[in-house]
């Protein structure tokens, strides 16, 4: 997909969106990417916001070959972002395959840069929240939105119930925000294949990282219990 770039920024964004949604799927008939809320595919919503916060050089989507054309002629449609500069990576088995791919394909971009990581199944994004995040970048090598932990919480394994201090206790989102020559750098060192996010491999690795406060509405959209949510929202965005 064509196009000058959008503004000064140098900074990407990266919207990962190449999963299978299979624990969602005999719910939606649909990978969850895919899936139209109010008329409109959700990977669409947290794409929309990526190009409006104006904070990137260019966006790239991360997809699953065969869904390729399939995105390509959504994004062509939309009139908010296809005048955007937007390209499309081949996304790999697991998300942090995934994630390699696209670090993998910008390794051409010229200087150094933050890239911004976020998965499409988090829709409710808002360009406030990609503004502030993107302007706290020289504060850290590595940020992520996490939320503290309102309910109590506990462990149950083989020895029972276990109740956990839920005090300094965080739940971590997306979006996450790194430096790209030190994310890339990890990855090529050879990373930690059950980390579930990139924040993870920043802490790991001894990275200046920053946690800051997330949102409730960026929320994972991840098994049944979240589509009624997912509904219930969608009513407050436009
Ligand atoms: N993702 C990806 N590539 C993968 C796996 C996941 O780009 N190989 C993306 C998903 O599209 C999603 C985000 O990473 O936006 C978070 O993953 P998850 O919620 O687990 O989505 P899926 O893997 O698609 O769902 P499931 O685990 O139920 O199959
Ligand atoms: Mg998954």
């Amino acid at each position: 997909m064509k196009n000058k770039e959008d503004t000064k920024a140098k900074d990407i964004a990266v919207l990962m969106m190449a999963g299978k949604g299979e624990r969602l799927l005999s719910s939606l008939q649909v990978k969850k990417q895919f899936f139209k809320l109010d008329g409109k595919e959700l990977f669409l919503y947290p794409l929309e916001t990526l190009a409006l916060s104006e904070c990137f050089k260019s966006i790239l989507l991360v997809v699953s070959p065969e869904d390729k054309e399939k995105v390509s002629e959504i994004v062509r449609k939309n009139k908010q972002i296809s005048r955007r500069k937007i390209s499309i990576v081949d996304g790999g088995n697991t998300r942090n395959e995934s994630v390699y791919n696209a670090l993998k394909s910008l390794k051409k971009q010229k200087g150094n840069f933050y890239v911004l990581i976020h998965d499409a199944a988090r829709p409710f994004l808002t360009v406030e929240q990609v503004k502030d995040i993107m302007s706290k970048t020289y504060r850290a090598d590595a940020l992520t939105y996490c939320l503290p932990l309102a309910d109590s919480l506990f462990r149950d394994d083989r020895r029972g119930i276990v109740y956990l201090d839920r005090k300094d206790l965080y739940q971590v989102q997306t979006p996450q925000v790194f430096d790209y020559r030190k994310l890339l750098a990890i990855y090529e060192q050879g990373y930690d294949p059950n980390g579930t996010d990139d924040f993870s491999k920043a802490v790991h690795s001894g990275l200046k990282c920053l946690p800051l406060p997330g949102d409730l509405c960026l929320f994972k959209v991840t098994g049944k219990e979240d589509l009624a949510l997912l509904r219930k929202l969608s009513v407050f965005v436009e």
